[in-house]
């Protein structure tokens, strides 16, 4: 009897609480962690029990109304404390995706229109936010997908870096969202993942989600991708991303950038899904997007199997800058925003229009 693929919830409401899929330990294990107040999920962030842009924007969402709804009971001066400490955990617990912030700062206005009513209704109004926020992110990927779909062409043989999928948002993903779309629309794709060093996210998260919907799906390491490109393996290339800046230049995983430029010697399209959530229009260019430098030990091997000797220095930048001029299109919720218009009218504009 075929086994029915695991049911991936990222983050689940049950009881009052946030559960999370516990990302360190995919795919040899699946625990759900529970939380119950803001620092409790800033440091599920920063630890990466949960990761990918969107999906830390909806888990601190969560983190804000689980903190208001632990000190509804509080006095007023309390609670201000709380929330204000809660927010700044949260805003301090991993720098580049943007999602976060804009989450934050969501909840910030949510909480700032009710500010007046009392304490238990203040809660309420923004865990509805959380809820929205998390309802909206599904909604999101699933126009993204719609719209990335259109572009593989049947039979497309697409590569990935890092995990933008399911377990990177709320659910359905944004460039596994496209994969997703493009089988749910009957066309014959197959997916090559990058490993994805230091952290494994190709080999441990997107691997095992493509194996459990059973999407045909192809490891490689990271170095391998130039060699298959060279050979006409690869026919186009969708990533997720982290922060966009004004310009279009595109912040994701370390190695993305390495990957744009062999796509655009190999002449192979390079698209990046990318909700509007994740557009920094504060950010002119990438040169300003701030770069997560992560701990060494990631690099000197995984989890207790060290293979460096004592003494090496070590860096562990977690993403790096793909300048605009690499980048084919962006894929949005709204659509399709092509190298030309990013590069001639720009981001804002396109936005606004
Ligand atoms: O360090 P991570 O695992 O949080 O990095 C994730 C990525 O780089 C993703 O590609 C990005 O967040 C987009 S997820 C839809």
């Amino acid at each position: 009897m075929q086994k029915e693929p695991m049911k991936v919830e990222t983050l689940r409401w049950r009881d009052g609480r946030i559960e999370m899929i516990d990302q360190r330990i995919l795919p040899a294990a699946f625990e759900y962690r529970t939380y119950d107040n803001a620092a409790g999920v800033a440091e599920s962030i920063r630890s990466m029990v949960i990761r990918g842009a969107p999906a830390i924007g909806v888990a601190a969402a969560y983190g804000v109304a689980l903190e208001a709804l632990q000190q509804q009971s509080a006095s007023r001066e309390t609670f201000y404390a709380a929330m204000n400490t809660g927010f700044d955990a949260l805003a301090a617990s991993r720098p580049t995706a943007v999602n976060l912030f804009w989450a934050l700062n969501r909840m910030r206005q949510v909480w700032q229109s009710c500010e007046t009513q009392a304490l238990p209704q203040i809660a309420q109004h923004l865990l509805a936010e959380a809820h929205e926020i998390y309802a909206e992110d599904i909604r999101i990927n699933k126009a993204i997908g719609d719209h990335g779909a259109a572009l593989l062409p049947d039979g497309a043989r697409v590569l990935t870096h890092c995990n933008a999928g399911a377990l990177a948002t709320a659910g359905y993903g944004t460039a596994l969202g496209v994969f997703r779309s493009a089988i749910a629309a009957g066309k014959k794709i197959s997916v090559i993942a990058d490993e994805t060093r230091p952290f494994l996210q190709g080999a441990r998260l997107t691997a095992w989600e493509m194996v459990q919907e059973k999407i045909p799906v192809t490891l490689i390491t990271d170095n391998m991708a130039g060699h298959l490109m060279q050979r006409g393996e690869i026919d186009a290339i969708v990533v997720g991303t982290d922060r966009v800046a004004a310009n279009g230049d595109v912040a994701n995983k370390i190695g993305t950038y390495m990957v744009a430029v062999l796509a655009k010697r190999h002449n192979i399209p390079f698209y990046v899904a990318c909700p509007l959530s994740t557009i920094d229009l504060n950010i002119a260019t990438g040169a300003d997007i701030p770069i997560e430098e992560r701990h060494p030990d990631e690099v000197k091997g995984f989890r207790d199997c060290h293979w460096t000797p004592e003494g090496v220095q070590i860096r562990n930048p977690a993403f790096d800058v793909t300048p605009v001029e690499l980048v084919t299109g962006l894929i949005t919720e709204n659509g399709v925003v092509g190298n030309a218009t990013l590069v001639k009218v720009g981001l804002g504009e396109w936005m606004a229009s």
